[in-house]
């Protein structure tokens, strides 16, 4: 009987992630794994929505997002960036950035052409590459500051290099890019003439006076660029499956018709609310940075108290450490003793590895995307680890 896995499937495993949120119901323990946040979402995001329902916005989208959200993107890249995309054919609303991005893959990269990922990745890459038929091939960011150098741009562009994937502010380490490794990898990208592929979730969750950077904004690289975002992170919605991605005429031809047929629309409803909420302004974004600064720096003084040696993310909402002083060897065995002994489950670093990465096993994320009552709770449990 043809009851297995098909081999694309049999490559990777489940999310890591995911899987921790389970195994935190399980023990009981506070959910500082996956990176979904604990308080409420805004008043007036879930008003947009439920005006929207009430309007009777119930059926099919169109399948590239509704007008008003297309134009909202548009003019909220325009606003901020100087970016301009024509709302009519350069924008397309998905069902989250999680489908953006394999969208965007399975839209441009054919079979065997090579994409290159920054190591760490956010997880959900590496299955993206092999649903879509690319071979990943990783820089290693180097700990404890996550940086990599110009040789290591060097080794892997290539010919046969499809496109880049940039994730900033990058989950998990917390790394903003700089203006000058953008700088960088755009010359790279130019020379060998490779799409840059940028999540940009994170992009209002940011700690320094480094700015968000969109490397479409550089010279040569808006035509290059497939800029990948969404409403989950910047508006406490990760349940609501609203991402959208921006890129030329010619690339989003390909994604769109991969879109459609992935999942035809997200939801048309949310499509509104999403629409609205995008026009909020400047003053919510810094509220927005403001209340995570605070969770930030709430969690780097705990861990550091109690023994870990952490570096301070620039942005988004993790903390990606080792934790050499506390006797293990391994970042599974330790999570284990986390979620079962101290009441904490984060995520083992390595699932943001390949399975032979050399740094793998050295690290845990905690995030902070909770409330300060949840924060000080898994504060006072971080009290019994001992050294
Ligand atoms: C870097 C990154 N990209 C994408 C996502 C998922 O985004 P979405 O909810 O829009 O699918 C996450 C969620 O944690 C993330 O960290």
């Amino acid at each position: 009987m043809k009851i297995n896995p098909s081999n694309k499937a049999n490559q990777f495993e489940e999310s890591v992630i995911r899987e921790m949120s389970r195994v935190a119901k399980q023990y009981n323990a506070i959910n500082l794994a996956q990176g979904f946040p604990d308080f409420p979402a805004p008043d007036f995001i879930k008003k947009y929505a439920v005006e929207a329902i009430e309007a009777d916005i119930n059926q099919y989208a169109v399948t590239w997002g509704s007008q008003s959200i297309r134009e909202a993107i548009a003019d909220k890249y325009s606003n901020l960036y100087n970016l301009k995309y024509n709302p009519e054919r350069e924008i397309t609303v998905c069902c989250g950035s999680t489908e953006s991005m394999i969208a965007s893959l399975m839209g441009t990269v054919n079979e065997g052409e090579e994409i290159i990922i920054f190591e760490p990745f956010y997880e959900n890459y590496g299955p993206d590459a092999i649903l879509s038929g690319a071979k990943p091939v990783f820089i290693n960011l180097k700990a404890p500051d996550f940086t990599f150098t110009e040789d290591d741009l060097k080794k892997v562009f290539n010919k046969n290099t499809k496109a880049i994937i940039i994730n900033t502010p990058h989950n998990p380490t917390g790394k903003v890019f700089s203006y000058q490794e953008l700088l960088l990898i755009a010359k790279y990208c130019k020379e060998f003439d490779v799409l840059a592929i940028t999540d940009e979730i994170y992009e209002h969750i940011l700690y320094t006076d480094k700015p968000h950077i969109p490397i479409a904004t550089i010279e040569g690289m808006k035509d290059r660029s497939i800029i990948i975002n969404g409403i989950s992170k910047t508006f406490s919605v990760t349940g609501w499956r609203i991402g959208y991605i921006l890129a030329a005429e010619s690339l989003s031809s390909g994604i769109r018709k991969v879109h459609d047929f992935l999942t035809v629309g997200a939801p048309a409803p949310l499509q509104e609310g999403a629409a609205k909420a995008l026009r909020v302004g400047n003053d919510y974004y810094l509220q927005l940075k403001d209340f995570y600064f605070r969770r930030r720096d709430m969690m780097l003084k705990a861990l550091r108290d109690v023994g870990f040696s952490c570096i301070a993310p620039e942005g988004a909402y993790y903390i990606m450490t080792s934790f050499e002083n506390f006797g293990f060897d391994n970042d599974i065995k330790f999570t284990e003793h986390l979620i079962k002994d101290i009441g904490i489950a984060v995520v083992p670093g390595s699932s943001f590895y390949r399975k032979d990465a050399e740094d793998k096993s050295k690290f845990v994320r905690f995030c902070f995307c909770k409330k300060e009552d949840t924060l000080n709770r898994a504060i006072e449990k971080l009290q019994k680890l001992s050294k």
